[in-house]
């Protein structure tokens, strides 16, 4: 089989590289098997790329720590910077065709595929940034020891990453980790292997040494098992569910202890109250649950609105939900695409039959989009109690629930009722409510009057069960290094 090949997209055709990239060169995996992507919009298969056992962890992680050891050493940290500008600068001369990449494999609308691009090489020019301002302290203790402390990198990193974000995800990961001095071995989600491939080739274009850089292709019950139960992996960050986050944790306390770093699922709430600006909230909490067609960690799939305003919010949020260009990812005003996979189709569908069988109302939505592809409706549920399974479960999918608060404190319980602890936003005009609540929400993130703004520079993870660190800004730098402390005598000797 072809370790590459021609493949057609409504904006152009482009050569698809199908191996596991290790040692900056596009192999065979070593049992000889391949599975296939599907296409989301129309359920037909892409194409096939190569897929990696234990066997082909075990070469690359190899190749990682080889790389480690030796040449990634002797790069200095300003050079690590500009190889990750270097990636960058690529990410954006290619934004096209990686664009087309993650509309065809994933489903995500080419326009929105493109901001992914521009902000994925935006992160990882960021963590270029860092490469060269990564230090440690000097620390007085007494007259005769001098004390420093030096942040070194970790060492191998696996990464395992999930098919919602594929690219974006991508280069949370690598950006910090290489920044830092580490090297990495990542496996792509099963769902969306094509797009990482590609931008493998930019990683030796940018000129990154063999196996600082490794990428597999791969299913996580064999690839993503072997990494995280690896003896020779020293850290290893996750997205995904929380279950399989459980899995990880486990894995790295039965193997060698490598450090974890999960970022997992969440319920998050968006609080509507009496005095918000309606028109700016209705587009946020709207733009908050639709986005990338509910599958964000992150996604405002609670909707909490003060009983002032509720019956005005929730005839105006109908009609903007109705509004929303369900359909074909490369058409120009198309805003949500189909689900990934007939697996979380039939999981979203399943979580609606469920609402309707509970008794709660849909006021919008509800069924299916179209005949062909993994398309769902926008799906408004009301009349909503705290016990139902849509309330409390992650759908991951274009679904919210609409419920009433009575006043502020009964907002916040209502918030923080969940085990989940990701995100959560507020809208209101008034400060110090903005202040009030923001502080009382039990959440990695807060926004106020906006929603889904993330940004690079500032750091995302989860309270409680969505996640364990933080990823991006200048604190997913400590997930990347470990502190070591020198001591130096300076005195003449203590014990004679
Ligand atoms: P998943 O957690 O199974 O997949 C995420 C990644 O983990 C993929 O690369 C997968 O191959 C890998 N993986 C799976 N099992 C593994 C194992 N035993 N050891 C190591 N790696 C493993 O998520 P899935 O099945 O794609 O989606 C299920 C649910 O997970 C969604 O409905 C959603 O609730 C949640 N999810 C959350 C994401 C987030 O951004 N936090 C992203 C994707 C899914
Ligand atoms: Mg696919």
């Amino acid at each position: 089989m072809a370790l590459s090949k021609k493949i057609e997209t409504p904006t152009g055709a482009y050569e698809q590289p199908l191996g596991l990239f290790i040692n900056n060169e596009f192999v065979k995996a070593v049992d000889g098997r391949t599975f296939e992507t599907i296409n989301p919009h129309n359920e037909k298969p892409i194409v096939a790329v190569q897929e990696a056992t234990e066997k082909d962890v075990d070469i690359a992680v190899a190749a990682a720590r080889t790389a480690f050891e030796g040449p990634w050493k002797n790069v200095t940290p300003s050079d690590r910077g500009r190889m990750l500008v270097k990636l960058a600068d690529l990410f954006e001369e290619n934004v096209a065709t990686l664009a087309a990449i993650e509309a065809l494999d994933n489903g995500k609308a080419f326009s929105i595929a493109k901001l992914d691009i521009a902000n994925a090489a935006g992160c990882l020019r960021y963590y270029g940034g860092w490469a060269d301002k990564i230090h440690g302290k000097v620390i007085d203790t007494d007259p005769e020891t001098f004390n420093y402390t030096r942040h070194e990198p970790v060492g191998v990193c696996g990464q395992i990453i999930p098919w919602n974000f594929p690219l974006l995800m991508w280069a949370w990961k690598i950006g910090p980790a290489v920044a830092t001095g580490n090297t990495v071995v990542m496996k792509t989600a099963e769902q969306t292997p094509l797009s990482a491939l590609y931008a493998s080739k930019l990683i030796v274009e940018a000129g990154f040494p063999p196996g600082v850089i490794n990428v597999l292709s791969g299913f996580g019950k064999v690839a993503g098992a072997a990494i995280s139960s690896h003896m020779d992996i020293d850290k290893i960050a996750f997205t995904g569910s929380t279950i399989v986050g459980r899995q990880i944790l486990q894995a790295a306390a039965k193997s060698n202890l490598k450090k974890v770093t999960l970022e997992l699922g969440g319920k998050s709430p968006n609080i509507i109250f009496n005095d918000a600006d309606i028109e700016n909230a209705i587009s946020w909490v709207n733009f908050g649950i639709y986005f990338n067609h509910g599958q964000c960690c992150c996604a405002g799939s609670r909707i909490l609105v003060e009983e002032g305003i509720y019956d005005k919010f929730l005839e105006r949020f109908k009609a903007r939900a109705l509004k929303n260009k369900v359909g074909d990812p490369f058409h120009a005003e198309t805003f949500q695409g189909p689900q990934i996979s007939q697996i979380q189709f039939d999981k979203i569908m399943g979580y609606i039959e469920e609402g309707k069988a509970a008794g709660a109302k849909v006021e919008v939505g509800g069924e299916r989009h179209g005949s062909e592809g993994f398309y769902i409706q926008p799906t408004i549920f009301s009349n909503v109690t705290d016990d139902m399974k849509i309330v409390k479960e992650e759908i991951f999918g274009p679904v919210c629930s609409i419920q009433k608060f009575t006043n502020e404190a009964d907002a916040i319980k209502i918030a923080n009722n969940t085990t989940y602890g990701l995100a959560a936003a507020v809208h209101t005009t008034n400060l110090n409510t903005a202040f009030r609540v923001s502080n009382a929400l039990k959440a990695g993130t807060v926004w106020v009057n906006n929603y889904n703004m993330l940004s690079y520079q500032t750091p995302f993870g989860g309270f409680k069960e969505s996640g364990i660190g933080r990823e991006l800004g200048e604190y997913a730098l400590d997930n990347y290094t470990q502190v070591k402390s020198v001591r130096i005598r300076l005195g003449d000797a203590m014990f004679g």
